[in-house]
């Protein structure tokens, strides 16, 4: 029997998963790294802890699994997307990643959109510049640690940190590649004109493969390190959200997915190359080879709902906990039992700043509406209704360039809650469905594997065989309703746009 084993190096572990050749799930295990913030907005990981971490979930799965690393045939890598991790000409880290979710090239990203333009960097690279982009953290280092980026020689993605530490090698794939900004998405390598419009060498970049290919083999060394066979095929691999994509099978224009994490996604795979003209979806290339995607993203989703449990409701949800119960499924109790649109109450999830459909850092979280008859079970719907409203916003953006989804795969942690799959099978406009794949990334990652061993013939086999529909949600009695408020959502935030910006000028 042949194994496969996915890597997702996360923001807060590796999670590794072992699959068998017909993708079924022999085993899962997470090692631990911790995130650090030396300042508000800014957001670190040293890469040696995700080696660590990754040789823990290595050795944890297999003795899950009862089976040797040796066993194991081929590797696929994926990981929190975005991340600088800058090295000298020694190949060792000149300072710690800089990830996904930090602020501090915000000043970075304004002043280069204004020298290259936005219509340019949309055409080129499908995409604006982002603080959570990769090369606007060259462009902060190259102004704030000049002696530091002297030294730089590479640059990689977290995934590809964890290849070179498991094979001596550098590479990259296309859909990770595509959150650098200096990649040109429709044409599926780096730009040359972005490049040399930020002054960045070409010769920092690995080149890019698709996301199945073997580009790289375990080393000895590594071998030794993890117990792994020296010599087995590590494929290119791919960014979290396209390997996601692929452990949900959303392979093809029909089915888009939503995410319920700690921030919130719409995805839709995309047979052409597609953009927003104000670059407002996320342009990237799919884990698929020939196939791109359409992402946005909203940073606090089910970190809403978690939010709220830990500061607004934590007796409550501690109190369920004590007698033996779920906290956020009382919540959520709660919550179904008052009205849809919780008596006209709003909830904008902008805790974190916002990403898709308002890129604004300076947004932030509020109840709207409130009156003396709202109590914590309205707040708590108005939560969950609110981050549904920025994601069918999300799903609305991506029918504007021509998507027209037949259904939403719901995944994340979120979609165990039944009112919340009713609040998106009402407000999406089309049905929810559910699939058996409830391992994701790391998942995706091992089906990518698979498919490079050969065990599939492609990516789409290796979907079709692997990935179910176990359940199916349509809209019910509240979808007008919902429908109604939404129109009264959409008003918010441009309502709010210049209050955020004012407030922010006074709080930093
Ligand atoms: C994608 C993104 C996040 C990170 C962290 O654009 O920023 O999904 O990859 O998971």
């Amino acid at each position: 029997m042949s194994m496969f084993l996915g890597i997702d190096v996360g923001t807060s572990g590796t999670k590794a998963v072992l699959i068998d050749e017909v993708g079924v799930v022999m085993a899962t295990a997470v090692g631990v790294h911790e995130p650090s913030a030396p300042r508000i907005g800014y957001s670190e990981q040293d890469p040696i802890d995700w080696w660590h971490s990754t040789v823990d979930a290595i050795g944890q799965v297999t003795r899950t699994a009862g089976i040797s690393p040796q066993a194991i045939d081929a590797v696929g890598p994926t990981g929190q997307m975005h991340g600088l991790v800058a090295l000298d000409a020694s190949l060792e880290a000149v300072r710690p990643a800089i990830l996904w979710n930090d602020q501090r090239s915000a000043p970075q990203c304004a002043e280069y959109e204004a020298r290259i333009g936005i219509d340019t960097l949309i055409s080129e690279t499908g995409n604006r510049l982002l603080p959570g982009f990769t090369a606007p953290k060259l462009l902060w280092m190259r102004e704030h640690e000049p002696e530091l980026f002297a030294q730089i020689d590479k640059v990689l993605l977290p995934k590809d940190y964890i290849r070179y530490r498991l094979t001596g090698e550098l590479a990259m794939d296309v859909s990770d590649a595509s959150g650098t900004s200096v990649f040109a998405c429709g044409r599926r390598t780096f730009s040359d004109s972005i490049l040399a419009a930020m002054d960045l060498p070409r010769s920092w970049w690995p080149d890019a493969a698709e996301s199945p290919e073997v580009v790289a083999r375990v080393s000895p060394l590594a071998a030794e390190a993890t117990g792994l066979r020296a010599g087995i095929p590590v494929v290119a691999g791919a960014g979290d959200q396209a390997a996601s994509a692929v452990g949900m099978g959303l392979i093809s224009e029909q089915v888009v997915g939503a995410t319920l994490g700690t921030s919130g996604v719409m995805f839709a795979a995309s047979d052409q190359w597609r953009t927003t003209p104000d670059g407002s979806l996320h342009a990237f290339c799919h884990a698929v080879p020939g196939r791109w995607h359409l992402m946005g993203v909203m940073l606090s989703a089910a970190g809403s709902v978690q939010w709220y449990r830990d500061r607004i409701a934590p007796d409550i949800a501690d109190a369920a906990e004590a007698a033996g119960g779920n906290g956020l499924a009382e919540l959520d109790r709660l919550a179904a039992a008052t009205p849809v649109g919780a008596e006209g109450l709003f909830f904008l999830p902008y805790l974190s700043g916002e990403r898709t459909p308002h890129p604004d850092p300076d947004a932030r979280g509020c109840w709207i509406g409130l009156t003396g008859r709202h109590d914590r079970s309205h707040m708590m719907r108005a939560v969950l209704e609110g981050v549904t409203h920025g994601l069918r916003e999300c799903l609305d953006l991506i029918r504007t360039t021509g998507i027209t989804p037949g259904s939403t795969r719901l995944s994340g942690g979120g979609a165990r809650s039944g009112l919340w799959r009713q609040l998106c099978a009402d407000l999406f406009g089309t049905p929810i469905t559910i699939t058996n794949s409830t391992e994701g990334t790391a998942y995706g990652a091992a089906l990518l594997a698979a498919v490079g061993a050969e065990a599939f013939d492609s990516v789409e086999s290796a979907c079709e065989t692997a990935v179910t529909e176990v359940d199916r949600i349509e809209a019910g009695s509240d979808a007008d309703t919902l429908e109604a408020t939404h129109e009264v959502y959409r008003m918010l935030y441009p309502a709010l746009h210049d209050a955020f910006k004012a407030s922010a000028r006074l709080h930093t």
